[in-house]
């Protein structure tokens, strides 16, 4: 090969120094957020299929607080587990202002001011029939949904959430939390917006874990307000939608399956981008370390660069403390 313009691509790739000089994308722990899971008893408990994450006690999530800030991770998504005689039609328990998720981003405030605390604002871990929203006649009740999300959103932001986080995907929530948020004094509070969530099967671990799994009356799917799988024209309609009513950051859920949507977001809007690597991807890749078939943190690093790669400026992962640590 002795023809111009002697183009040799490999030249690039010979030496690390090359490959330093020439990295496109990095990764720290300063990218992750951890997602915790806490219910209300003493003693921790391991979640199928998710690697390191427990049901934490408020103690548990406080430890866990602790080593994720000394490993360098900003933020935290707290998850709630609604026991079930509190669970019913109304969600009630979503309103109560000494919640175990209330209690828990309290006790976490106060003992890692610095860290980032994320709160999810949705119904599903209150509802006894497993929907994030309120049922009327057998249908998902958007505007009263909104008003009681809204109402969540405010009593979570008083408890300590930097950032409210929608999961619902409700028409018109996100207007609905800055507004409410404006108007009772809170306006430094994030709303981190579940701008293109998937009606995926990939989040079969999560639902075990807060206990909304097997639950939804009627069809045991969410299709009726999460995305279809194969719609990424909808999915960046509803996220730039999100981001006109006011979102400070977009999540696209899942994660790995979805990057396509991350990089046509990228293009176009401003606003920062997470990628959320959901229970049901991390169980793939526990399972597959598991029976020898990959080798779980070069795995769990390559794919965490490929989500920044992509266009995220951060990632939400259950390995985020192990992916720190490696860091
Ligand atoms: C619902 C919610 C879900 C997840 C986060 N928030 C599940 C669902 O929509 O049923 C899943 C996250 C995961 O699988 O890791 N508000």
């Amino acid at each position: 090969m002795k023809t111009a313009p002697y183009t040799r691509d490999r030249r690039l790739r010979l030496t690390p120094w090359r490959r330093a000089l020439t990295a496109e994308t990095s990764l720290s722990p300063a990218d992750l957020i951890l997602p915790v899971f806490v219910h209300d008893e003493a003693e921790n408990t391991p979640i199928p299929g998710l690697g390191q994450a427990h049901r934490l006690s408020i103690k548990g999530v406080v430890e866990v607080a602790k080593a994720a800030h000394k490993a360098g991770i900003p933020a935290l998504a707290l998850f709630p587990v609604v026991k079930h005689p509190l669970k019913n039609s109304a969600a009630t328990e979503a309103l109560n202002a000494d919640s175990i998720l209330c209690r828990a981003l309290k006790a976490v405030k106060d003992a890692v001011p610095e860290l980032g605390l994320i709160a999810d604002i949705a119904l599903d871990p209150y509802t006894d029939h497993g929907h994030d929203g309120l049922l009327e006649n057998g249908q998902l009740a958007n505007d009263a949904t909104v008003d009681v999300l809204t109402q969540q959103a405010l009593i979570l932001a008083r408890a300590g959430a930097d950032a409210v986080a929608p999961s619902d995907m409700m028409d018109g929530r996100v207007a609905s939390i800055r507004a409410a948020l404006e108007a009772e004094s809170l306006p430094d509070t994030l709303i981190i917006s579940y701008a293109a969530k998937f009606a995926s099967r990939l989040y079969t671990p999560f639902r075990g874990a807060v206990g909304a799994g097997g639950l939804q009356a009627g069809p045991p799917d969410k299709l009726s307000y999460q995305l279809p799988p194969g719609n990424g024209r909808e999915a960046v309609k509803e996220a730039l939608r999100d981001a006109a009513e006011g979102a400070d950051m977009l999540i696209v859920k899942p994660g790995l399956p979805y990057l396509d949507i991350v990089a046509a977001l990228k293009s176009r809007t401003e606003l920062p981008l997470i990628s959320y690597i959901v229970s049901g991807e991390c169980a793939m890749l526990h399972a597959a370390a598991a029976m020898g078939a990959a080798d779980f943190l070069p795995v769990l690093l390559e794919q965490l660069i490929c989500c920044k790669r992509a266009g995220a400026s951060a990632i939400i992962t259950y390995d985020a403390l192990a992916a720190a640590q490696a860091l």
